[in-house]
């Protein structure tokens, strides 16, 4: 068995949430905490490869040895993803950027002075989907995916699968205890575009990182 796996190839992954401004003080984001990213980060390092993790806001510490390009809003991942692309092997897309981001962002601090202002409206505008972006210009680049769902799981990230044309979509279904955003545990199952579908039983987020490895790396053995 060879653990070195991935020597000579290049793996980007994003993690963690995007955040977007409102105003100098405020801003939007997510519950995102970048566990599982920074978890396959590891995971592909200590399969030797070269690695860049791309990360949105998170308090973790990022794993030695891999180089990690820090961003806020989903704008700017777009533009990090952009820039290791071409040179890259793989692409994982653990991170939950923003969708939509306030159209203007307010140079000064929204104040709520006088009476009558009851109501405050921030109008969103839709930011790019990064992984649809790539993954439709893959070439023979294995792109992987995450989807985080409420309802409909297994449905829902079929279709983002044939929607973002991704190699295999990581599903999990936040709504159940043990997996999602926060979790050092996650509930998942795997979904590639011949249509085969793995279930797996609660696991640590590094287990969970082994098994997304795993798959990306028969999915290389195939191709060369
Ligand atoms: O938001 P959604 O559920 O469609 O996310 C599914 C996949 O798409 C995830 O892999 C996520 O990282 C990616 N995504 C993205 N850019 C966005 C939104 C989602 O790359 N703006």
């Amino acid at each position: 068995f060879n653990n070195k796996q991935l020597v000579g190839k290049k793996v980007v992954v994003t993690a963690g949430p995007t955040m977007e401004p409102i105003d100098p003080v405020r801003y939007i984001t997510n519950h995102s905490s970048g566990k599982m990213g920074y978890n396959i980060a590891k995971e592909a390092r200590d399969r030797g490869a070269d690695v860049v993790l791309i990360a949105g806001p998170t308090n973790i510490e990022p794993p030695a040895g891999v180089e990690v390009v820090r961003v806020n809003t989903t704008r700017e991942m777009f533009d990090a993803v952009e820039k290791h692309f071409s040179s890259c092997d793989v692409l994982i897309k653990a991170a939950a950027p923003l969708d939509y981001r306030p159209e203007k962002v307010m140079k000064e601090k929204i104040k709520k002075d006088s009476e009558g202002m009851e109501e405050l409206n921030i109008k969103l505008v839709r930011n790019p989907d990064i992984v649809s972006h790539f993954g439709k210009i893959k070439g023979d680049r294995i792109v992987v995916g995450f989807a985080a769902e409420t309802n409909n799981l297994i449905q829902y990230a079929k279709e983002k699968l044939i929607k973002k044309n991704l190699d295999f979509i990581v599903a999990n279904d936040i709504s159940r205890e043990g997996a999602g955003f926060k979790s050092d545990t996650n509930i998942v199952s795997i979904i590639d575009k011949e249509g085969n579908i793995e279930d797996y039983p609660i696991l640590d987020k590094n287990q969970v990182a082994k098994i997304v490895l795993d798959k990306v790396c028969t999915m290389l053995n195939i191709k060369s």
